[in-house]
């Protein structure tokens, strides 16, 4: 592998995929990236139904799993919530903490994002958190201040020493889902390169990847990966077939690998 970074792309397969459907979406993805394995990391985020099967599905760690949410503690009187204890059963790898989906239509906040962020990192997850700006931010020009304070308040206190298990998704909030706007690929360099700044402040000794979502697709993923502190992508509906899954991934793997040359 020649020191070369493995490219990062996964999936949130948010409320879509029964247990059923998961578990076919996997067999196929993991038989049709077979010969990936050294070049990319992989992530799927199936529903909290489908994980025992999804782990089931998945051999040797071929695709990392991840959850959509959980509850920062271990057990109490929190009807419908799912605790860290819960997820390790899974043995699954990954939690994704505050999708513009649970900050806007659930309406958690940063400091409930932060809890969940320290919780999952003290349960040995890789903590996956998602930031991103509305379009009344970005229409205020208040983006950079919006990430920079989710970062701030949703990372505060991680240890450094957990930090290598930090992971950060740039989500604009009016670039996602079927009313998206895919965002022009020269203001996600920006906000990476803003997201940059703000994570090497809080972390000096870490490189933290930064993967960049919303309205991706076979159109703009090259010109999203190209871009300067763009660590990987994760999709959303253009990743929910397999196969197109499989083409996307092999599109971008070569931009991936010129960029780090
Ligand atoms: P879309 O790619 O469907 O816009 O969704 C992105 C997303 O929410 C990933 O978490």
């Amino acid at each position: 592998m020649n020191g070369m970074k493995p490219l990062l792309m996964g999936t949130n397969l948010k409320m879509y995929k029964t247990a059923a459907e998961t578990q076919a979406y996997l067999s196929a993805l993991q038989t049709l990236t077979q010969d990936l394995r050294t070049d990319t990391t992989l992530f799927v985020i199936p529903s909290y139904p489908a994980l025992e099967r999804a782990a089931n599905t998945v051999k040797d760690k071929a695709i990392l799993l991840g959850a959509q949410n959980m509850h920062p503690e271990e057990q109490g009187q929190f009807t419908g919530e799912v605790s860290p204890l819960m997820l390790q059963e899974f043995g699954i790898d990954i939690v994704e903490i505050g999708h513009s989906e649970r900050r806007h239509v659930f309406h958690e906040t940063d400091e409930q994002e932060n809890k969940k962020v320290l919780s999952a990192l003290d349960h040995g997850f890789i903590a996956l958190l998602c930031a991103g700006e509305t379009a009344e931010q970005k229409a205020a020009g208040i983006a950079d201040e919006v990430l920079s304070m989710q970062l701030k308040i949703g990372l505060s206190g991680a240890r450094s020493e957990t930090a290598n298990r930090i992971w950060v998704a740039y989500e604009p909030v009016w670039a996602i889902g079927v009313n998206g706007v895919p965002a022009p690929a020269d203001y996600v360099r920006e906000r990476h390169t803003s997201i940059r700044r703000v994570l090497t402040q809080l972390f000096p000794a870490q490189e933290i990847p930064v993967l960049y979502g919303g309205s991706v697709n076979p159109q703009n993923a090259e010109e999203l990966i190209v871009q300067p502190n763009v660590d990987g992508l994760f999709t959303g509906r253009a990743a929910w077939e397999a196969e197109k899954f499989s083409v996307l991934i092999r599109q971008v793997l070569p931009l991936w690998q010129r960029k780090q040359s």
